[in-house]
């Protein structure tokens, strides 16, 4: 009797931690078909692939750049803590590219050194598009430290660990607020550099340290000098769509869709007195399918020990009379406009001279400021929530 049941009670357990096993087996089994379709092909270098680490991937621009870089077969991890960026923007990516080994999204603070190094050990990047930035010269003069946080210092946490886990190339997104006003124009890349700003500041000295550092490393380095962004993905997949708070921080192109939509009663233009051909200040707007193309063309040119520093503009400025006015017809919305006095700290005239990067990388711009403004509008008007999701993680 007492042996029966013994028999029966280790059979009984016996059965139990068969159960157990095999319910263990298949939890961990699970887990690595989670893991391995899409973790550990981005833990490994996989000759022909390249793994691009696109920082402020969830933003305007690092979007933008990560949709063309998933076009061209790169493989990407986005790095973003949605503290500005969209996570609408990366559902739309992942959406897109579902294949195992195209696209991850990680959820971090570049600001934060041990978890920047723990994603850093964990894949096996081939090289960095580094835009996560703060990105508002009014908001830099009133918030210093918030620049300098977040673009110098973040960029040195990134190129140390880029050092320490030996990833060979970094693509910069820097700034024509680097040069400050120059005397003359257009802006060379051998236009002195006298910033006047903490944001244009903040770049210089991120643009200075990675220059220092490459002296001494076989890192690639392409530093990309932009002037002002405007446009969005042709095909409307993707547009810009900064939070509402930093709409008054704003730029021109969000101002001008924010009146043509009635949001805002019209448009502001400040300083009708400059020393140009109508009076208004002169910019070199660059649509951003244009500049994720330069981004691609530096990648695919950077070489090892090597620097490249490269305006990215057309090399024609526009007043801000003619935007307003290509606005008006891209929209087909008549804005009202009001003329005020000048902003302090706005310059007369900022354009590129791009022939550098024309020559070294074959890169020219193609969208003229109507198109970009027309592709743009298209965009806003089909996303009046913007990404509608923007603040679900933010
Ligand atoms: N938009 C322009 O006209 C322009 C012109 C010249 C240069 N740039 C540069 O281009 C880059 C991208 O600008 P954008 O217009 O796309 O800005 P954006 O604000 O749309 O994108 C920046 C992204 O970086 C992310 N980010 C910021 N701090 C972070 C942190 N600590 N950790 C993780 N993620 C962080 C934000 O969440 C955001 O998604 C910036 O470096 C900016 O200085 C922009
Ligand atoms: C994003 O990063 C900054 C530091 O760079 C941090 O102060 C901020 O709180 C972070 N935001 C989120 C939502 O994690
Ligand atoms: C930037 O840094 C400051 C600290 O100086 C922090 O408060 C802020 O949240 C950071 N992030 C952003 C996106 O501004
Ligand atoms: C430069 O780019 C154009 C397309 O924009 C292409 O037709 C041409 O072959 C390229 N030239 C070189 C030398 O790569």
């Amino acid at each position: 009797m007492d042996i029966a049941v013994a028999k029966r009670r280790s059979s009984f357990s016996g059965k139990f931690f068969a159960a157990a096993v095999l319910i263990t087996i298949c939890f961990v089994m699970f887990k690595q078909s989670l893991n391995s379709s899409s973790h550990n092909m981005f833990s490994y270098h996989e000759a022909g692939v390249t793994h691009v680490l696109v920082t402020g991937g969830a933003g305007y621009i690092g979007s933008h750049a990560a949709l063309r870089l998933l076009k061209d077969s790169y493989r990407v991890t986005i790095l973003d803590n949605l503290s500005r960026g969209n996570i609408g923007a990366v559902r739309v990516l992942q959406k897109l590219f579902p294949e195992p080994g195209r696209l991850q999204f990680i959820y971090a603070d570049l600001g934060d050194a041990k978890a920047v190094n723990k994603i850093f050990s964990e894949n096996a990047f081939d090289a960095v598009m580094h835009f996560a930035a703060v990105a508002y010269v009014g908001e830099s003069t009133l918030e210093p430290l918030r620049y300098y946080h977040n673009i110098t210092s973040n960029t040195l946490l990134v190129l140390e660990a880029m050092a320490a886990h030996n990833v060979k190339t970094l693509i910069y997104s820097s700034t024509c607020a680097t040069y400050g006003e120059p005397e003359k124009m257009p802006i060379t890349e051998e236009t002195t550099q006298v910033p006047i700003n903490p944001y244009g500041k903040a770049k210089k000295m991120a643009e200075d340290i990675i220059l220092d550092f490459s002296k001494n490393s076989d890192m690639g380095v392409m530093i990309l000098r932009y002037f002002n962004v405007i446009g969005s993905d042709p095909e409307g997949k993707l547009g810009e769509a900064p939070r509402p708070e930093l709409r008054e921080q704003g730029r021109i192109s969000g101002a001008c869709f924010d009146a043509a939509r009635g949001i805002i009663p019209g448009l502001k233009v400040r300083g009708t007195d400059y020393e140009t051909a109508d009076g208004t200040c002169v910019r070199d707007y660059i649509d951003v399918t244009d500049l994720v193309d330069a981004h691609v063309k530096a990648l695919a040119h950077a070489q090892p020990g090597k620097v490249g520093i490269y305006n990215v503009g057309t090399g024609k400025g526009s007043s801000v009379k003619e935007f307003v006015e290509a606005c008006k017809k891209a929209t087909g919305v008549d804005i009202k406009v009001e003329y005020l006095s000048r902003r302090p700290g706005d310059y007369a005239k900022v354009y590129s001279d791009p022939s550098k990067v024309r020559k070294e990388l074959n890169w020219t711009a193609h969208y003229t400021l109507q198109e970009s403004l027309q592709i743009a509008w298209r965009w806003q008007k089909s996303h009046l929530n913007g990404y509608g999701l923007s603040n679900a993680m933010g």
